[in-house]
C-alpha cells in the first residue's frame, strides 16, 4: 500500500536495434539507467523501468537479408541476447518492449491516427538523403565530405539519395511550440551541451518529416495506405507509451505517463528532442520531463567499430571483472553526459584500490574482527567525539552528497563522495588500531568495532544502486533485513540497538571483491587478427621484473594503507598466484 502511495517514476532507455549483438555501448546505457532506477526506488519513488529491442526499418531488413533469414528470425534471436545482457548485469527493468509485439502495432497506429486527426499528415514525394546506418534523414546542408565524391552524414555514415511516395508530417510548424518547450523547461534536454546543439538545429529552420516508406515492408503497417510502413523512427519512440498500456489509457498509464526521463545516447538527442516531443504535442499527449543524452564510451579513446575491430563483448567483460565491478568502473570513470574511455588498465587498477582495497578491506576487516574477538557479537556503544565525527562524516555523503548527485545523474561526483567517506574509515581505523586496543583497552575496541560496523552498513545502502548484488551481499551478512535498506533506513537511529539485541551474530566473512590482476589484456574484445609483424611480443612472465604490475599502487598509493596492502615486493606463492591471472579474494 505503501508503495501506491509513493511519487511514481517512469524511466526509460532507448530501445536497440538487434541487428547484432549488444556491446559495451549498449551495456553503458543499461547499466546507468539501471543504477538510476535503484537509486530512484531506494528514494521510496515507485518506479517503472523500460528498456527492450528496436526491430523495424531498412537496417534490420538489411542485416536478415544479408544472413538469409527473415528480419523477424533475426529480432527473435538478438533480442534474446539483448535480454541475456540486461539479466546478466542485474539490470531491473519492469518491461522489456519489443516493437515486433501486436500490441506494439496497435499503439503506433494509434498515435499516427492522432497526429492525422490533428491535420499533420500528408501525403507527396520524398526525394532526399537517407542513412540507413542511422535511419535518418538528412538535408543536403548537413552532409560532410568523405572520399572523394562520396557524401556522409554528419554521423560519417553513408547516405543515399531516394526517390519514394510517402507520408510527411508537419514539423515546419513546430518549430516555435518547440523553442518554447526548451524555454519554458530548461530540464527537457540535458545535458547543457545538447541542449544547445538542439536550440540551434531548430533554430535554424525545420523541414517536415518524411514519415512513411514503401521501398520495403518490414514496419508497421500504416493505416488507411496500403504499401506504406511508417518510418522506423515513428514506430520506435511509440514504444515509451506502448508499455505502459497506450492507446487503451488505464492505471498504468495514468500512472507513470509523462516520462520522468528518456537516458539516450548522444547521436539521438535529436529523435527525442525535436521530433518526439513534436510528435506528441500533435498527438496531444503530455511530454515527457527531461531526455538525456549520455555520453559515448571509446575503447581507449577510440570509437568503437565492427571494421575497426574492437567492438567489446560486455558478457565477456563481466565473466573477467565482474558485474559490479563493471558497473562500478562505469559509472565511476566516466563523467556522466560526456564521452569517457575504458581499458583494462584502468579496470583493475580502480576496482583494486577502491572496491578490493578500500571498501572490500573496511567491511572484510571490521566482520573478521566482531567475529573473531567479540564471538560475532554487536557491541553497546560508548562513542566519543573521534567516533562521532566519523558517524557525521558518513552520513554527509550517505544521506547528503552522495544521493545529491545521484539525483543530478552526477553518478562520478556521488561516488567519489562515497569513497572519501570510505577513506575517513579506513584512516578512522588505522588511529584506532583495534587489534592494538584488543590488549589496552577491550571496551573501547568494542566501540570502535560496533562504529565501524554502523557506518558500514549506511555506506552499502547508499551504494547498492551501483553495485547491488556485492552491496546486497554485504548487508546480508551484516543480518540488514531486505526492508531496511533504503534512504530511510540510513536516517534510522534505533537499527542497530535493535539488531544488536535481536540476537544476531556475525559470521565469519566472505570477502566481497576478487582483486583482478593486471596482466595482459586477454581477448576480452572481439578483434580482428593482427598481422605477425604487428603483433606486440609477449609481456615478460609473472615474477620476473615487471611481470606482475600492481598499477593500482602508482594512481592510488595515497588510498592505500601499506598494512592493508598485499605484499607487492616479496614473491611469495599466494602473490605468484595472483600473478598467474587468477581471481582471488584479499583475505582480512
Ligand atoms: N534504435 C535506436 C534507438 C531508438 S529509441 C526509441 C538506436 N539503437 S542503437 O542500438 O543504435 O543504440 C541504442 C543506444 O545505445 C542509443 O542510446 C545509443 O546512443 C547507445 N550507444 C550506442 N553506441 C554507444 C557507445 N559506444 N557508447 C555509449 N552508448 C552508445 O539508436
Amino acid at each position: 500500500m505503501a508503495e501506491r502511495m509513493s511519487t511514481p517514476y517512469y524511466i526509460t532507455t532507448a530501445i536497440s536495434y538487434p541487428n547484432g549483438r549488444p556491446h559495451i555501448g549498449h551495456a553503458y546505457e543499461a547499466i546507468a539507467a539501471d543504477a538510476i532506477a535503484r537509486f530512484q526506488r531506494s528514494m521510496g519513488r515507485d518506479v517503472r523501468f523500460q528498456t527492450g529491442t528496436d526491430e523495424h526499418g531498412l537496417k534490420m531488413a538489411q542485416a536478415a537479408r544479408a544472413r538469409d533469414i527473415t528480419p523477424r528470425a533475426l529480432a527473435d534471436e538478438m533480442a534474446s541476447h539483448f535480454k541475456e545482457m540486461d539479466d546478466l548485469l542485474n539490470i531491473s527493468y519492469d518491461r522489456f518492449i519489443r516493437t515486433s509485439e501486436a500490441e506494439h502495432y496497435a499503439a503506433s497506429q494509434a498515435l499516427w491516427k492522432a497526429m492525422e486527426a490533428n491535420g499533420d499528415l500528408y501525403l507527396d514525394r520524398y526525394e532526399g538523403w537517407y542513412s540507413v546506418r542511422d535511419e535518418a534523414f538528412y538535408d543536403e546542408k548537413e552532409l560532410i565530405a568523405g572520399d572523394g565524391e562520396a557524401k556522409l552524414s554528419p554521423q560519417g555514415t553513408p547516405v543515399e539519395w531516394t526517390v519514394e511516395e510517402s507520408w510527411f508530417f508537419r514539423l515546419s510548424s513546430y518549430q516555435e511550440r518547440l523553442l518554447a518547450l526548451y524555454r519554458d523547461q530548461p530540464d527537457f534536454i540535458r545535458p547543457e551541451s545538447r541542449r544547445n546543439e538542439v536550440m540551434s538545429f531548430v533554430s535554424g529552420g525545420l523541414s517536415d518529416l518524411s514519415i512513411s516508406r514503401t521501398s520495403f515492408d518490414w514496419g508497421v503497417p500504416v493505416p488507411g495506405s496500403p504499401g506504406h510502413v511508417m518510418y522506423v523512427w515513428v514506430d520506435a519512440l511509440t514504444n515509451y507509451l506502448t508499455g505502459l498500456g497506450y492507446p487503451d489509457g488505464g492505471e498504468t498509464f495514468d500512472r507513470y505517463w509523462p516520462a520522468n526521463l528518456h537516458l539516450i545516447g548522444k547521436d539521438i538527442v535529436r529523435f527525442h528532442a525535436v521530433y518526439w516531443p513534436a510528435f506528441l504535442m500533435s498527438a496531444g499527449i503530455e511530454l515527457p520531463q527531461q531526455v538525456f543524452g549520455h555520453g559515448f564510451l571509446l575503447n581507449r579513446g577510440e570509437k568503437m567499430s565492427k571494421s575497426v575491430g574492437n567492438v567489446v563483448d560486455p558478457g565477456a567483460m563481466a565473466e573477467r571483472y565482474g558485474v559490479d565491478q563493471l558497473r562500478y568502473f562505469l559509472l565511476r570513470e566516466v563523467s556522466f553526459g560526456q564521452d569517457g574511455s575504458y581499458g583494462h588498465e584502468s579496470i583493475v587498477n580502480r576496482c583494486n584500490a577502491e572496491l578490493a582495497n578500500s571498501f572490500g578491506n573496511l567491511a572484510q576487516r571490521t566482520l573478521s574482527m566482531i567475529f573473531k574477538n567479540l564471538d560475532g557479537e554487536l557491541p553497546a556503544l560508548d562513542r566519543n567525539e573521534e567516533d562521532a565525527a566519523l558517524v557525521r562524516a558518513v552520513a554527509a555523503a550517505c544521506l547528503d552528497e552522495t544521493p545529491r548527485a545521484f539525483e543530478q545523474l552526477a553518478f562520478s561526483v556521488g561516488i567519489e563522495a562515497w569513497m572519501k567517506a570510505v577513506f575517513a574509515c579506513n584512516q578512522y581505523v588505522d588511529a584506532q588500531a583495534p587489534w592494538a586496543l584488543r590488549k589496552s583497552d577491550p571496551e573501547r575496541m568494542k566501540t570502535v568495532l560496533g562504529t565501524l560496523f554502523s557506518v558500514i552498513r549506511d555506506l552499502a545502502i547508499a551504494i547498492l544502486p551501483i553495485i547491488p548484488d556485492s552491496a546486497a551481499k554485504l548487508l546480508d551478512q551484516m543480518g540488514i533485513a531486505a526492508d531496511g535498506r533504503d534512504f530511510a533506513a540510513i536516517e534510522d537511529q534505533a537499527w542497530y540497538d535493535a539488531l544488536r539485541t535481536s540476537g544476531y551474530k556475525v559470521a565469519q566473512p566472505v570477502p566481497l571483491f576478487p582483486r583482478l590482476e593486471l596482466e595482459e589484456a586477454k581477448p576480452d574484445v572481439r578483434r580482428q587478427p593482427l598481422p605477425p609483424e604487428l603483433r606486440r611480443p609477449r609481456r615478460p612472465p609473472a615474477g620476473s621484473p615487471g611481470g606482475c604490475a600492481r598499477g593500482g599502487r602508482h594512481d592510488h598509493a595515497q588510498y592505500l594503507d601499506p598494512r592493508r596492502r598485499m605484499g607487492c615486493g616479496p614473491r611469495d606463492s599466494r602473490a605468484r598466484a595472483r600473478c598467474m591471472g587468477k581471481r582471488r579474494h584479499p583475505s582480512a
